[in-house]
């Protein structure tokens, strides 16, 4: 080899290096090379990422549910999985339960502090050997398996077997599963949350997108995205899940499907359709006086003005419940809201409502690997973060700690700045990748 053929050698690996990629993937990325000079374009999509379905998985008290949200728009309803014994025991449990619950902030007892050591140690051994992180993962793995599995099926074309890469799952509002322990079992699985940090994904919000509610028509552009959500007028929700295994009910504001938080959530056991005793007449009415009861007990302890029905589950299209909810409501909520209860029912089948916050989750997932998201919260997580340091130097410090201080914060504003401009730059590429893709 001659000395210039080394030098070449040597100078191309340092400017792919310098680039920070590895010349992109080379096969047909050729459109995007032009624009893709920078290390950012590391994680630049690919054609086949960005046409590829979102996959959408629901867990629900009973079963959980899957749907394909393919790149034409369409959405494919795929596979209700009834929970095994396993499954439906977890959810039990998970029902008493909320986030802060299973994870508190304080740990009162010393045996408490160790128990949580030991269990997060447990956790990270089980990891790294490949194992299920927990009972509830193994639980909530055994479930998501068989969804994938149906859904790897429906995409598999002939001999090549297709295996999915990304899914977005949603749970019950009042349980909320974490990305954590959401993470735990798609790690299991080689799966990645298309949703991840820091948003999450629950069913009230995945039931409203389903059924089509408060999405932006041009979602590849944030900026257009953010202001078509926001001028959207703000719904009172109440969102009414009702299966053989329980009845949840939660009441949720919302603008568009990711507004944060929700204003009550709670999920009754005894108040699943098994639980009826049955007369001559079918279940006594008892049971539907108690659920109707229970709704509007629910909805009057909010306070809130409904302004928007959601109807989900295998057994919500009974005209025993839509008359105890219409019972329950019918002071309680504006007179076109109560309309289109009936006009909920007529226009969707009873498949609609068991698979429609799979739907939703789908098309969440779609949007995730489509649109350019999760930048733009880099700059206001900056200024809280930066508040104390302001604070601290007016406020009389010491002049010796002033300074410092002062130092500090100056550096970690700047490297603040690079950091938010990175992302920008990120986020005007992948914006011009996708409109090249266009
Ligand atoms: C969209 O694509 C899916 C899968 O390729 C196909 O089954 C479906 O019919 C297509 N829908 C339309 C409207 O083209
Ligand atoms: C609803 O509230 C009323 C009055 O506070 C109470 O008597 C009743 O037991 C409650 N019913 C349910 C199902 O919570």
């Amino acid at each position: 080899m001659s000395i210039t053929t080394l030098l070449l050698a040597i100078l191309s690996t340092l400017a792919t290096t310098a680039q920070g990629t590895t010349v992109l993937e080379t096969h047909n990325t050729n459109r995007y090379r032009p624009i893709c000079t920078l290390p950012i374009c590391k994680s630049c999509p690919t054609t086949q990422q960005l046409t590829q379905p979102g996959i959408g998985f629901a867990l629900g008290m009973e079963y959980g549910t899957a749907a394909i949200r393919y790149h034409n728009k369409t959405i494919q309803s795929i596979i209700q999985v009834q929970g095994s014994p396993a499954y439906l025991s977890l959810m039990l449990d998970l029902s008493h339960t909320t986030p802060q619950t299973r994870f508190p902030d304080e740990i009162p007892t010393r045996r408490g502090k160790l128990e949580y050591v030991r269990t997060r140690l447990q956790r990270l051994a089980n990891k790294a050997l490949g194992r299920p992180a927990n009972a509830q993962t193994a639980v909530l793995a055994e479930m998501i398996t068989q969804l994938k599995t149906s859904v790897e099926d429906t995409l598999s074309a002939g001999t090549s077997r297709a295996s999915i890469t990304h899914a977005v799952i949603s749970s019950p509002d009042s349980i909320r599963l974490t990305s954590e322990e959401l993470g735990d079992v798609l790690d299991y699985l080689k799966v990645t949350n298309a949703m991840a940090l820091p948003d999450e994904l629950f069913a009230a919000s995945a039931a409203y997108a389903g059924f089509g509610h408060g999405l932006c028509a041009k979602y590849t552009d944030p900026d257009v995205c953010d202001r078509d959500e926001n001028n959207r007028p703000y719904q009172r929700v109440l969102h009414l899940d009702f299966t053989n295994k329980a009845l949840t009910t939660t009441i949720k504001g919302m603008r568009s499907w990711n507004t944060w938080g929700v204003d009550a959530s709670v999920i009754i056991a005894e108040l699943g359709y098994e639980h009826h005793s049955d007369d001559d007449d079918g279940p006594s009415d008892l049971f539907f006086d108690k659920i109707r009861d229970h709704i509007r007990n629910f909805t009057l302890s909010t306070r809130f003005r409904i302004t928007e029905l959601l109807f989900t589950g295998t057994r919500v299209g009974g005209q025993r419940f839509k008359d105890a909810v219409s019972a329950a409501l019918r002071d309680l909520v504006a007179e076109d809201t109560m309309k289109t209860v009936e006009d909920a029912f007529r226009a969707y089948d009873e498949p609609d409502f068991v698979f429609v916050t799979a739907k939703g989750a789908a098309e969440v997932a779609k949007r995730r690997l489509e649109g350019p998201v999760r930048a733009p919260m880099a700059l206001p997580t900056l200024i809280p973060a930066f508040e104390p340091v302001l604070r601290g130097a007016g406020v009389g410090f010491p002049v010796g700690l002033a300074v410092p201080v002062v130092l500090l914060g100056s550096l970690f504003v700047g490297l603040s700045i690079m950091v938010y401009i990175y992302y920008l730059t990120l986020l005007a590429t992948c914006t011009s990748v996708k409109k090249i893709l266009d």
